[in-house]
């Protein structure tokens, strides 16, 4: 995922890491590299960097937002769906005349499905295992959310938190855009406000949140997640002989790893120190698991203004955000992230509820098959985009698209080479239909990224 690494901010380099245990730490650059691309969290990377871009709106790709021809490959569509309460059409969510309106039919489709309500799903089980985690060993009561709608303004899912104007997450080539005022939430984050200023101090909010990202076994662009906030008022701190931030910090350092020993047992675990917009100090947790540090969850003491704004101004606390597949991804064995979304009974009747030790078996594995397509970039070309347009033709058989080979020619154009590995998680490929996929894909990627085929 070479473009992954080029796309990420130095900034991250410079993290520091504290081990809580005796684990060799890996320092070499190759480490961050493993980190953050080979394993990368589908949740937490955007908004640890302070990466910016111009505007949203230059970036204009409504042509994009879908491949909205190729009906062949797409789940039914509901309708009319109730999420938490609100009632959401199609075409609330998909406007293909609003040109700040990115979300194709394949996103559409996954709303509602709630894997995390199901206690029979991995997603699910996991969910209920951190609820048992903050029931019996933290004193205080957590109130939990696990049904707010996911379309929520830019000002909850940006403002709200703080995340500056300028800010990478924001643009229309990483998160989707229902309108100029609308997004799906791409962090569970963009309820944490709203919850304060009703007057909540210990929560958890659980949600699928929305991406545009690239394609690998580890990233979809659906995934969910869950946040905790807890806040303290004066007397919790006053006899801690601690000022309120690093009471804070320490309350949620010890109440975290307690979360990390609960779902994985005796592990070596390491703080990072890190930034997010909310949050200062901002840390990551990472567990050694299958011989490598693996970043599980994001952090930090929230920042004052937040609490301000919500009108708690004497209190401090602390939040996290930790994303549910790729714990589950560990905890169950499951290789690839598409299989949760799988229907297929010899995955989905693997699990059952309140069962987090149950290890994935395997029903079959075909084997991939992999087309290679080069073309000449444009200004505008971004991975992400081209790979909307994958998941729009291919859906799910999909796996993977990496970028093999990238130089520049003397005449200053850029030539990129994608390999993209398609293969089902539930049956064989038939050589013609990945021949018509391939040539759709590459059918599409001209007519609508603006590139030209060599
Ligand atoms: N919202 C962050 C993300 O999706 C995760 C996160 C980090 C949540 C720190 C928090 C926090 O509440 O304090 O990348």
């Amino acid at each position: 995922m070479l473009i992954r690494v080029l796309s990420t901010h130095p900034a991250l380099a410079f993290r520091m890491a504290t081990p809580l245990s005796h684990s060799p730490l890996l320092k070499s650059p190759s480490y961050l590299f493993l980190r953050h691309h080979s394993f990368a969290p589908p949740s937490l990377s955007c908004f640890s960097s302070f990466r910016s871009f111009s505007s949203p709106l230059s970036c204009p790709f409504s042509s994009l937002s879908s491949d909205r021809s190729s009906k062949k490959w797409m789940q039914p569509i509901a309708a009319l769906l109730e999420i938490g309460g609100v009632k959401i059409a199609r075409d609330d969510v998909v406007k293909e005349s609003d040109p700040a309106n990115n979300v194709p039919d394949t996103i559409f489709s996954k709303l509602g499905t709630e894997l995390h309500r199901r206690d029979n799903h991995p997603i699910g089980i996991l969910k209920n295992a951190i609820y048992d985690y903050f029931d019996t060993n933290i004193s205080a009561k957590f109130v939990k959310f696990d049904d707010l709608c996911p379309i929520v303004s830019v000002k909850e899912n940006f403002d709200d938190v703080l995340v500056p104007a300028d800010h990478i997450s924001r643009s229309y080539n990483d998160t989707y855009y229902v309108d100029a005022q609308t997004v799906l939430r791409c962090h569970t984050s963009a309820h944490q406000a709203e919850l304060l200023r009703k007057g909540h101090t210990q929560f958890l909010v659980t949600g699928d949140v929305y991406r545009r990202d690239s394609i690998d076994s580890t990233h979809y662009p659906v995934f969910h997640q869950m946040e905790g906030v807890r806040v303290f008022s004066p007397d919790d701190w006053a006899g801690s002989g601690m000022d309120a931030t690093s009471f804070a910090a320490m309350d949620l350092k010890k109440s975290l790893e307690g979360l990390a020993k609960h779902l994985f047992g005796t592990v070596d675990m390491r703080w990072v120190d890190t930034y997010f917009p909310f949050t200062n100090p901002s840390f990551e947790l990472e567990i050694y698991f299958q011989e490598k540090w693996m970043e599980v969850l994001g952090c930090g003491v929230t920042e004052q203004e937040i609490l301000r704004r919500s009108g708690r101004t004497d209190g401090v606390a602390w939040a996290f955000g930790l994303g549910l597949e790729r714990l589950a991804m560990v905890l169950f064995d499951i290789p690839d992230i598409r299989l949760f979304w799988s229907t297929d009974q010899r995955f989905t009747s693997q699990f059952s509820e309140g069962k987090l030790g149950i290890k994935f078996k395997p029903f079959s594995k075909y084997p991939p098959c992999y087309k290679d397509m080069s073309f000449w970039i444009s200004d505008s070309f971004t991975e992400n985009n081209l790979c909307e347009v994958v998941r729009g033709i291919a859906g799910d058989l999909v796996e993977e698209v990496q970028l093999i080979d990238n130089f520049t020619n003397k005449k200053g154009m850029t030539s990129h080479c994608y390999r993209i590995a398609y293969r089902s998680m539930e049956r064989s490929l038939t050589d013609e239909e990945i021949n018509q996929l391939q040539w759709r894909v590459r059918e599409a990627a001209q007519s609508k990224l603006n590139v030209v085929l060599r």
